[in-house]
């Protein structure tokens, strides 16, 4: 893409500044970009290759919970740092499933999925919305009620942008004992990494649902003998106390070696600090922070497992890990099952429910700027994602909608019909991209939202 600046960038601290950057952009023929957090990982929040405004939500950021109901009302430019704040604010026992980095925003996140720590035990963002706040494109305020069940069912992980602007999400809070376990093991490739990542794979969907052990694998400078290898950082949450984990893992994942001292007790927030890279005893102010933690420049592609990877298989992957070894390049093998499966395929647009072992998420950074260097990063990740191709999913080869990656498929500038756009939405949607179609046909069937991957109407 060469994209162009934004004509004007609207930031409303009211829902009629909303209405109203609606009714002049369509006047005006420019399109609209909504931005909560800015983390889409194609930039679609903020870059189009035609004239465009931006509507940036982070003045609307307002949270509001009641603990007695459990339930919270979270305006859409509040990031999930804020939220995990305000929460543990009022309540000890009360959190909320959502993903890990703490500037990432609720208006993007939630309509779009929202994996994180918890959601072995309690499934995704979007399947604790229980009703919203969305302007469409007659500047109508739409509550659950008003916007009928289909549109309510779209925006719970079809995306929010194809659809309207949405204003406020509320959610149900989940119960969550007072103290957790956390722990970061990591094991090298001279301490069986490939047998014990290999073995990982039987166990991460099928382990108690309070346990999450995720994964990442990247290639490191080990401090025991300055060489470089391969790292597995198994970093992992346990809904419990420690001395409940370590009959689990002695049972049921013996060959990771875990002992009590790797692990530490602590209240949920404070795993919300852990999970995010910050120091122990960092201040949970630093959860109210919008300043991103990622570096300039990266590409992110994802996958999901639906068996698990050979060994010779791993032994590839370690390959490519170690060609990209100056930069940061990493995988993530984020582990499904538990409550995850609860929820059928079609419950919500989110359709990576049983059936899947864990998801994968591959990332590549760097700092140089320029076309070459970034043409070189990106060549990378490509190459490694065919490679993965034998062990990943099929027909779709499915992916995460909030690991957008405009590689899988592309609408035009103008109309785009169901046809090209099926290259992309099934794999982000499965069959669910069909009534996504309608949805969008019925709410919006102009495309006045749109944008490189929106839903698409029928013409
Ligand atoms: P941004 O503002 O860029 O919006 C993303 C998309 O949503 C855009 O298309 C935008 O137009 C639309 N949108 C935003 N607000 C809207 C609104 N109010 N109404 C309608 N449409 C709206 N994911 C995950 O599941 N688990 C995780 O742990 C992480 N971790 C993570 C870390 C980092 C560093 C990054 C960069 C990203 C993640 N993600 C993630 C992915 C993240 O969930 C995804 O990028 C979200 O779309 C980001 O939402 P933002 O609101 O921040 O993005």
């Amino acid at each position: 893409m060469s994209p162009m600046k934004p004509l004007v960038i609207v930031t409303p601290f009211h829902e009629s500044q909303i209405q109203a950057a609606i009714y002049c952009s369509k006047r005006s023929g420019i399109q609209i970009r909504v931005r909560s957090g800015g983390h889409d990982y194609e930039g679609l929040s903020y870059v189009s290759e035609v004239p465009f405004a931006i509507v940036d939500m982070r003045n609307l950021r307002s949270i509001s919970i009641d603990t007695k109901d459990k339930t919270a009302w979270v305006e859409t430019g509040a990031t999930l740092g804020q939220l995990y704040y305000t929460i543990a604010s009022k309540s000890k026992t009360l959190a909320f499933t959502a993903g890990v980095c703490p500037t990432v925003g609720v208006g993007g996140h939630m309509s779009g999925g929202g994996y994180g720590m918890l959601s072995r035990r309690h499934g995704i963002a979007a399947d604790h919305i229980i009703d919203a706040k969305v302007i469409d494109v007659n500047g109508r305020i739409l509550d659950r009620k008003s916007m009928g069940e289909d549109l309510f069912w779209a925006i719970r992980g079809g995306g929010g942008t194809s659809f309207g602007i949405v204003f406020a999400f509320k959610i149900e809070l989940i119960v969550i004992p007072q103290t957790v376990t956390v722990f970061n093991v990591t094991r090298t490739l001279e301490q069986n990494a490939t047998q014990i990542v290999h073995r990982w794979q039987y166990v991460a969907d099928k382990i108690d649902e309070n346990l999450l052990l995720r994964l990442f694998l990247r290639s490191f400078t080990s401090s025991r003998n300055g060489k470089r290898t391969i790292g597995a950082f198994f970093t992992s949450l346990y809904l419990g106390r420690v001395d409940d984990l370590l009959p689990i893992m002695q049972e049921k994942f013996p060959e990771l070696g875990l002992v009590k001292e790797d692990c530490t007790e602590i209240p949920w927030i404070e795993s919300v600090l852990f999970f995010a890279g910050f120091p122990r005893n960092t201040s949970l102010d630093v959860l109210t922070s919008r300043v991103p933690l990622v570096r300039p420049y990266f590409k992110g592609k994802s996958d999901y497992a639906t068996e698990p990877i050979p060994e010779h298989g791993l032994k590839g992957i370690w390959k490519f890990l170690d060609e990209e070894n100056e930069n940061r390049a990493e995988l993530q093998f984020s582990p499904y099952g538990g409550r995850l499966n609860d929820y059928s395929e079609f419950e919500i647009p989110f359709p990576h429910r049983a059936g899947n072992i864990f998801m994968i998420h591959y990332l590549v950074s760097w700092d140089k700027p320029g076309k070459k260097e970034s043409q070189r990063h990106v060549d990378w990740i490509r190459k490694l994602y065919s490679y993965m191709a034998p062990y990943v999913s099929k027909s779709p080869r499915t992916a995460y909608f909030n690991y957008r990656d405009l590689d899988i498929g592309m609408n035009n500038e103008r109309n785009t019909g169901f046809k090209q756009a099926s290259v992309w939405g099934f794999k982000y949607f499965k069959n669910n991209f069909r009534r996504l179609v309608r949805v969008k046909t019925e709410v919006d069937p102009y495309n006045f939202f749109r944008n490189e991957q929106s839903i698409p109407p029928l013409s």
